[in-house]
């Protein structure tokens, strides 16, 4: 990865953190895309001790504000020459509704749309960089969002519970990797789902999760594998040369896995796509006219899978 410039979302704690110290050892340029900015510094002078590469960086974002992600690109723009991996790692569940800056519900925001829209801020410099990776992180727990995205209810305004919430975001992962993946050339930039394991990391342990989910995400964690393991497959995503050309597929330690029916509906795929647009715009955060690939609405058949 000499030479290489990778972008890590919440790469502060658990897997984002563990991820960068992989990719940093590896020779990467390692820039941590955190909201801390205090947790992030600690970080990034651990993964400079640990990776024993001095070329680590800290970069403000805070996925419940688009401003903020809009300076994040812009700041990655501006400070480095090329992007060959962007990690769109960060993410929580939270038992109680609360809303990004720009009125969306917290899950859906962070985890989808700050995403979504970092990605596609970044998009031509992904492509100028080509070949370029994208690793979007979902979760085993795609599979409970049973029936697929909540399409009347995207804010979740009707009802809430928080880790069905968390379910459909992580769904919503899968459906932006297949259709960023169908809009891409994959020999310029490749886009793949993972699920990194069930693992001992920060998850839920600030105070986000409560009552019953709360109580047994604490029980299962003598269970779970270390941060370091949940980051393998991050890394062989974004680094392993046997994937070179792979696009639009969910991996599970470091192999294709199951995507539930619904992660496989080619038609929430464009849904997602288009109301992600509709929603940005609403708020008057579209990607810029210069982000031509995400305006495409033209799709590569048939995909490159994993
Ligand atoms: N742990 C698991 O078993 C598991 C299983 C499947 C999928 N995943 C996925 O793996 C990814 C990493 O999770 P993890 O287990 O490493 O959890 P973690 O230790 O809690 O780390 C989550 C990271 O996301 C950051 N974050 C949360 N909200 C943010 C915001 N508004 N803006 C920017 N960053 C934000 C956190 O920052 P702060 O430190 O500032 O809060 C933290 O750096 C997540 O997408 C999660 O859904 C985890």
């Amino acid at each position: 990865m000499n030479g290489k410039v990778v972008v890590i979302t919440g790469a502060n704690v658990g897997i984002g953190k563990e991820t960068a110290v992989g990719l940093a050892t590896l020779g990467a340029t390692t820039v941590l895309a955190c909201r801390n900015q205090e947790k992030a510094s600690a970080a990034a002078a651990e993964v400079q001790s640990r990776s024993g590469n001095d070329d680590v960086h800290v970069v403000p974002l805070d996925l419940a504000d688009l401003e903020s992600v809009r300076r994040c690109a812009a700041t990655i723009e501006q400070s480095w020459g090329r992007l060959d991996v962007l990690v769109n790692n960060a993410g929580g569940m939270w038992t109680e509704r609360s809303t990004t800056r720009q009125g969306f519900e917290q899950t859906f925001g962070v985890n989808h749309l700050g995403h979504f829209y970092l990605t596609s801020l970044l998009l031509d410099r992904l492509v100028a960089s080509a070949p370029a990776r994208v690793i979007n992180l979902s979760s085993f727990g795609h599979h409970a969002a049973v029936g697929g995205m909540r399409w009347n209810d995207l804010q979740s305004e009707g009802f809430y519970e928080g880790f069905t919430v968390y379910a459909r975001s992580k769904l919503a992962a899968i459906l932006f990797t297949r259709g960023l993946a169908r809009r891409l050339d994959p020999r310029q930039v490749t886009v793949n789902a993972i699920h990194p394991g069930a693992v001992r990391s920060g998850f839920g342990m600030d105070g986000d999760m409560k009552g019953i989910i709360g109580i047994g995400n604490r029980f299962i964690r003598p269970f779970e594998i270390s941060a370091k393991a949940g980051a393998k497959t991050s890394i062989f995503l974004a680094s392993d040369p046997s994937v070179d050309g792979k696009t639009g597929g969910y991996w599970v330690r470091c192999r294709p896995g199951h995507m539930s029916r619904a992660a496989r509906n080619d038609a929430a795929v464009e849904r997602l796509w288009n109301e992600s647009k509709r929603l940005l715009d609403s708020v008057g955060f579209a990607p810029g006219e210069s982000q031509q690939l995400i305006g495409t609405a033209a799709t590569r058949s048939p995909v490159s899978t994993a």
